[in-house]
């Protein structure tokens, strides 16, 4: 793969070329190699011919692809979305001699003549540590007839294996349990809960700690995502999240909320890795696009299609006015923070004009903190506002907040479109923030045709691809109508790019 394009991201994974989606099959093994599998057509930049492409990283942002770990059995039969988990045990008899055996667990595709037929769950086995596979003689593990039955994800909870997967047209996610990975038994049924879209895809049921606003850990909770497809709020994909407990057999959420993981709409089929301990925060990375665009944005050119998210650690938080939200920040950046380009601990009113043209990558990160907002609150026209421009095209994306309106976060794409697509909307906002408060912040990551910002720590998060002509250069940070006393901080660094 060539990562040179004017699209290619630096310092997110995207594939050597060709068509990517879902994230799929991602653990950390014993000597900390991190595996991101997914789906893959190689030999297409559309959807299609899904394969499991494969790469591994040592820090989630410098990424080496590995050969395809996962092939059609047949004409007409298709590996579509799962997980993998590490058979320490040997619960699976796969492995006598190790106990570093990787399961992938997947839905077989059929689609006999070209039509939907039916999805069936299987396994495959590696004894290699998730380099190459071979599958299960006696599969599918999980029969069915039906052409609505995908995405199993499996976890280990206390002594049994644990699978979701869902029923798309049914709005349910079933929930398996198994001994050895091979037997399944139907223990419970979670349905109709929260958006229906028109299918819910790719479940994933966690273990996740809730920490206060204090960052102290109060408890561990239970998360149920489910992707859904399209149906979104803005249109197309989203990932929506309950929050809840888990018995072993059944998830229950805490209540009837419906609640969307992400307010751009490049947030799709995230999945957490298998293999971390009880006492880390629990990582994802999600499809950065959206079904409504993803085959015809202009990455094609570049022969490549689809980006991941940035890695994130994930908690649940109890917001003020709104309750439980899914927390998701950038995991540990340091790996790629490259030097600073601009830093200023008492910025008040003001424009900052950074001129990054020389950084290689051409990717960025930035933080604001706004502080000493005072207890008579603040103008609905205070602003402390974003932009990346390009000084050639006139082209941008920009974004942030109104401090005292009462929709405080905005982003819009809409300068920055570079193709035609009524689906590829424009702006995007968040009203869950609380407005009469003393201090707010903002962290972003921009990166050639992705840009991804994080609220308040990651309290509400944005993803949302872009496609400039030309590429960006100049960012802008800039307020207005701020009380004498507010201060404002700010801090703007290179990243470095995880592909040269
Ligand atoms: C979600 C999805 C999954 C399926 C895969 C096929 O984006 O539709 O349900 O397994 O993509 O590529």
């Amino acid at each position: 793969g060539d990562y040179d394009g004017a699209y290619r991201p630096q310092v997110h994974f995207s594939p050597p070329q060709h068509f990517m989606n879902d994230p799929n099959g991602m653990f950390r093994d014993s000597n900390g190699t991190w595996h991101l599998y997914y789906q893959y057509n190689p030999s297409g930049i559309v959807a299609g011919n899904q394969h499991w492409g494969h790469a591994t990283s040592e820090d989630l942002y410098h990424w080496t692809n590995q050969p395809i770990a996962l092939f059609p059995p047949e004409d007409d039969v298709f590996i579509f979305s799962g997980s993998a988990v590490v058979d320490v045990n040997n619960t699976s008899g796969f492995f006598p001699d190790q106990d570093n055996g990787v399961v992938a667990i997947y839905t077989l595709a059929a689609y006999p003549d070209g039509n939907p037929g039916p999805q069936t769950q299987a396994i495959a086995y590696s004894r290699d540590g998730g380099y190459t596979f071979t599958p299960y003689k006696e599969n599918p593990v999980i029969d069915s007839t039906s052409s609505q039955f995908r995405d199993p994800k499996v976890i280990r909870h206390e002594d049994e294996w644990v699978m979701v997967v869902a029923y798309p047209h049914d709005f349910a996610v079933g929930i398996f349990t198994s001994p050895d990975l091979k037997d399944w038994t139907a223990t419970s049924n979670f349905s109709y809960h929260g958006l229906l879209g028109l299918q819910y895809e790719c479940p994933n049921m966690i273990r996740i700690p809730y920490v206060d606003e204090d960052g102290e850990k109060q408890d561990d909770m239970w998360l149920m995502a489910i992707s859904i497809n399209p149906g979104a709020p803005l249109g197309g994909s989203i990932t929506e999240y309950h929050p809840g407990t888990f018995n072993g057999t059944h998830f229950e959420a805490v209540d009837a909320a419906a609640r969307i993981a992400d307010f751009g709409k490049d947030n799709y089929a995230g999945q957490w890795f298998y293999g971390l301990s009880e006492d880390e925060y629990p990582v994802s990375i999600a499809w950065a696009s959206n079904w409504q665009y993803t085959q015809v944005v202009p990455t094609g050119s570049e022969g490549w299609r689809s980006v991941m998210s940035l890695p994130r650690e994930n908690y649940l938080t109890k917001t003020e006015r709104i309750g439980w939200k899914l927390v998701s920040r950038p995991y540990e950046l340091s790996p790629i923070m490259g030097r600073e380009l601009a830093s200023n601990d008492s910025f008040g009113n003001g424009t900052l004009t950074v001129d990054y043209s020389d950084v290689e990558s051409q990717a960025l990160y930035w933080e604001v903190n706004v502080t000493g907002i005072p207890d008579s609150g603040i103008s609905a026209t205070a602003t402390m506002n974003f932009t990346f421009l390009s000084p050639l095209t006139g082209e941008y994306i920009n974004g942030g907040y109104y401090l005292g309106g009462d929709t405080p976060f905005f982003i819009n794409r809409g300068g920055a479109r570079g193709f035609d697509n009524v689906f590829f909307t424009d702006k995007f906002s968040t009203n869950s923030l609380l407005t009469n408060r003393d201090s707010w912040s903002f962290s972003g990551v921009i990166d050639r045709s992705i840009l991804e910002v994080f609220i308040d720590g990651g309290v509400d998060s944005a993803t949302n691809t872009f496609f400039t002509t030309q590429p960006l250069s100049l960012m802008v940070l800039s307020t207005a109508d701020l009380p004498g006393d507010v201060e404002v901080s700010l801090k703007v660094h290179a990243l470095e790019s995880a592909w040269a």
